[in-house]
């Protein structure tokens, strides 16, 4: 059994080896995958896998970050950035942190946060997204458009209150439109975008890399914003521990390897998946 289960492990590293330098442009004679007309996936395929990365991370930074953390007195605050509030970012900042960061990068991916009773008016879904969110607040099923008047290629992906946090914090704030959230509503919609209706393995690739490097991103601003901090007691100790363990954080690497290590398999799923399809 281990040994069948090394050699797995030692397969599934050789394919994503292969596919990186391949997709890298390492291997110039074989262009069976990484030829630029070379379309492997449709781009629903695309932002669901992605989609599917988001909801791990926030999760993951939603119970593991922000619920352990304020057990350990951890504060999280929407004016975090603030230089006499010292406090990291609430859930939907870390998520409009990434969605900045791929603006900056060179990847034409979109990525917004909206909700029919938002906290902040500027989230409110507008036309085609708006009528769209009734169809998944009822069936909770994401929804793949053509957006005509931005001409992009959108999905909206149902954002569950999937912890106690979300629903107390919601139904409290001062500005909320809706005082009555329950766990498990769902409370809005992630809606990603991209300009092409297909992706190659190696744009796929940079769409993934692109969302990392904007959770990297935002997660070392919070620890710079903690290195600010002007009491050092108010400093939790950052390393490869969680604050379910004590007044800890994760490093970026710490954090980035767990979503790393819960998506990882769909991802390749679908990367190796496309082997056959571009070779077809
Ligand atoms: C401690 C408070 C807090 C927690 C916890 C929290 N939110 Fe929010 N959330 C906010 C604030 C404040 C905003 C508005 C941020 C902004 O200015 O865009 C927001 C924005 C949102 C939005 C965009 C629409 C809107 O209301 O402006 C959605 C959807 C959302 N949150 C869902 C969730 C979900 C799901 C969770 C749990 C996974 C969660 N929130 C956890 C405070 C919180």
């Amino acid at each position: 059994m281990k040994t069948l289960k090394t050699k797995g492990i030692l397969f599934l590293s050789l394919a994503i080896s292969s596919l990186i330098i391949q997709s890298c442009g390492g291997v110039p004679e074989d262009t069976s995958i990484s030829a630029p007309s070379d379309k492997a996936f449709a781009v629903a395929e695309v932002l669901t896998l992605i989609a599917e990365e988001n909801d791990i991370t926030r999760t993951l930074y939603t119970k593991g970050i922000v619920g352990a953390g304020k057990k350990q007195g951890l504060k999280f605050d929407e004016d975090w950035q603030d230089d006499e509030i010292e406090a990291g970012p609430l859930p939907a900042l870390f998520l409009r942190g990434i969605s900045s960061d791929i603006r900056k990068s060179d990847v034409p991916l979109g990525l917004y946060l909206g909700s029919d009773f938002p906290i902040n008016a500027s989230n409110k879904f507008q036309g085609k997204q708006a009528e769209l969110f009734e169809k998944i607040k009822s069936t909770e099923k994401p929804q793949h458009f053509y957006e005509e008047d931005q001409k992009l290629y959108t999905s909206m992906f149902a954002d569950l209150a999937v912890a106690a946090p979300c629903v107390n914090c919601h139904n409290d704030h001062k500005n909320t439109t809706k005082t009555d959230w329950k766990l498990g509503d769902v409370m809005g919609a992630t809606t990603w975008q991209y300009p092409s209706d297909s992706l190659s393995v190696k744009e796929a690739i940079g769409v993934i890399n692109a969302y990392r490097n904007g959770t990297k991103a935002i997660y070392n601003a919070y620890l710079e914003e903690i290195a600010g901090f002007k009491i050092d007691s108010t400093k939790p100790q950052i390393g490869d521990k969680w604050p379910s363990k004590g007044f800890y954080l994760p490093t970026a690497e710490v954090f980035i390897d767990s979503v790393r290590q819960l998506a990882s398999y769909k991802s390749l799923e679908l990367l190796l998946g496309s082997k056959s399809v571009a070779s077809n």
